[in-house]
């Protein structure tokens, strides 16, 4: 059932032949100082898929140096707007030249279904670097008009410079194009630190990069371990800047960690708890529909994840059962069968996580309507496999509906009225996405002013656009990603006054 190498892409079988890959370094590929090296696993067998230079504190500080001089003395900052435009332009023609070896890398190693992985990983990652190949040019400053006599103002936006970026293993290639694009368009230099299950895409974009005629240093990639390698980076007193995606833990030590370093810039994208809010007078056909595709689009792995799905009272039921039918219906499977709908979780530590809240659930006082354990097959069972699971009689205070699963895992639960649904859907410690299904036009206006989450999708759920800013309130982050948010985040901004004389 597994497809076998001899069915892959034989650029993904070139790109995992001939040991362990390496970091790159100042546009050189290179082992780790320490040597060692570290396997990353197929979520859907469970076996080594490759090993992995393992990087630490030596090597983060060999590339940031790169990365400074890069920026420094090198010539990417240096380059005219417009040549730096072509060349991002020209990354993304690559990437998606080579988008079935960065498709099938994808499910290789996060085992998420190829179908997915090819249309939203690789085809966004394309979209998201052409969109940013657009703003090199149009990044402006100000003319001001001060009340100093005779002194003319302006401002100027510069490069914020060496950017530390540590992203997670959800997508690990869009990931990567998040943070990469934009810090690039403006002129900084990179150091990313790809996550340890999933470093492979992060690697043969290093690579795309330089093909694409990035010079050398400017784009670092060194894999290993968070606490060791993202550690350094995040302690680095040359870094710049550092940006992060994934737990709301780690974005805290990675905040302490500037705070005790040099005040490195720091903007954090973290988790969520989604309300996914279903009133009685929606299309419920498509809002149905949409809470299903919600929470097990991408195994529930999703930091927008619509995992708490609110019903309005009077369709409680009948939602809850459509929702806990359609999981009843997708299909599991190894990603890289094209049949596949839920892939294996991405790893045997994630699962554990996912497994320990799928028996909490029933303890908390939680029906279960649909899964509620690993998958059963025998050809599952090597992998990561578990049932999408329904919660109904879910209550906002449970734990499953207050804590970040990250798997295919919903609690229903009921509401009154918009008052109480407000109430509810901002009684959590996040803030990162929220939906809204209704034909009211006055109940969608109210509730999406009054959520606290980054972003309302009102009649559909989960869509990102490069061009629309987004992030989190509260304990979802700090800043917002993508359109001009993303070019303020990787700049800073600079006043200039200039005495004009007296004659
Ligand atoms: P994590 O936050 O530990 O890992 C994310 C990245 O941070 C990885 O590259 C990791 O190597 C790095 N990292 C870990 N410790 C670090 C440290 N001390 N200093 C610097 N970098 C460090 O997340 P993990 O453990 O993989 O997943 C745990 C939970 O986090 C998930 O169950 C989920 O709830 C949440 N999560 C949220 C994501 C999001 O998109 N917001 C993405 C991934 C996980
Ligand atoms: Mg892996």
């Amino acid at each position: 059932m597994v497809m076998t190498v001899r069915d892959l892409d034989p650029g993904v079988t070139a790109f995992l032949a001939g040991g362990a890959k390496q970091l790159l370094i100042g546009g050189r590929w290179q082992e780790a100082a320490s040597g060692k090296t570290f396997a990353t696993h197929n979520p859907a067998t469970g076996e080594e898929l490759a090993r992995v230079a393992e990087g630490d504190r030596e090597d983060i500080d060999r590339a940031v140096r790169a990365a400074r001089q890069a920026f420094d003395a090198g010539p990417w900052p240096a380059m005219t707007a417009a040549e730096r435009s072509q060349v991002l332009w020209k990354l993304a023609d690559l990437i998606e030249e080579r988008a079935e070896v960065f498709a099938q890398l994808e499910t290789l190693d996060n085992g998420k279904p190829i179908t997915a992985a090819r249309r939203d990983d690789v085809g966004g990652t394309v979209d998201y670097f052409r969109y940013f190949a657009g703003w090199p040019t149009k990044v402006e400053g100000a003319t001001i008009p001060i009340s100093v006599p005779n002194t003319f103002a302006y401002t100027l936006r510069q490069p914020v410079g060496v950017c530390g970026q540590i992203i997670p293993w959800n997508y690990p290639l869009m990931m990567a194009a998040w943070k990469l694009a934009p810090a690039l368009a403006v002129g900084c230099t990179v150091v990313l630190k790809p996550a340890e299950q999933t470093p492979l895409s992060a690697l043969y974009l290093g690579q795309t990069c330089l093909d694409a005629g990035i010079p050398e240093g400017v784009v670092n990639v060194v894999t290993g371990y968070g606490d060791t390698a993202g550690a350094a980076l995040a302690e680095h007193m040359d870094v710049d800047k550092v940006a992060f995606t994934g737990s709301t833990e780690i974005g805290r030590t990675i905040l302490r960690a500037s705070s005790i370093s040099n005040l490195k810039k720091v903007s954090l994208e973290l988790g969520g708890k989604s309300p996914n809010i279903v009133f009685a007078d929606a299309d419920l056909d498509l809002a149905r529909e949409g809470a299903a595709a919600g929470i097990f689009y991408n195994m529930g792995q999703d930091c927008t994840a619509g995992s708490r799905v609110f019903v309005e009272a009077p369709v409680y039921d009948d939602v809850a059962q459509y929702i806990a039918d359609h999981a009843k219906k997708l299909k599991l499977g190894p990603g890289l069968d094209e049949g596949t709908e839920i892939g294996p979780l991405v790893s045997q530590e994630q699962l554990d996580r996912v497994v320990g809240y799928l028996n909490l659930g029933p303890q908390e006082g939680a029906r279960v309507l649909s899964g509620g354990a690993r998958a059963t097959e025998p050809e599952l069972q090597s992998g990561y496999f578990v049932r999408p699971t329904v919660f109904a009689s879910a209550r906002n205070e449970m734990r499953i509906a207050q804590e970040e699963i990250f798997g295919p895992v919903v609690s229903v639960i009921p509401f009154r009225d918009v008052e109480d649904v407000i109430a509810q859907g901002n009684a959590v410690a996040y803030g990162l996405g929220a939906g809204v299904w209704t034909n009211n036009l006055q109940k969608a206006h109210r509730v999406a002013a009054g959520l606290k989450a980054g972003t309302v999708w009102v009649n559909t759920y989960g869509g990102t656009d490069p061009a629309l800013p987004f992030g989190g309130f509260k304990q979802s982050g700090h800043g917002r990603e993508m359109g001009s948010e993303a070019i303020h985040l990787y700049t800073e901004v600079k006043s200039v006054l200039i005495n004009l004389g007296e004659n």
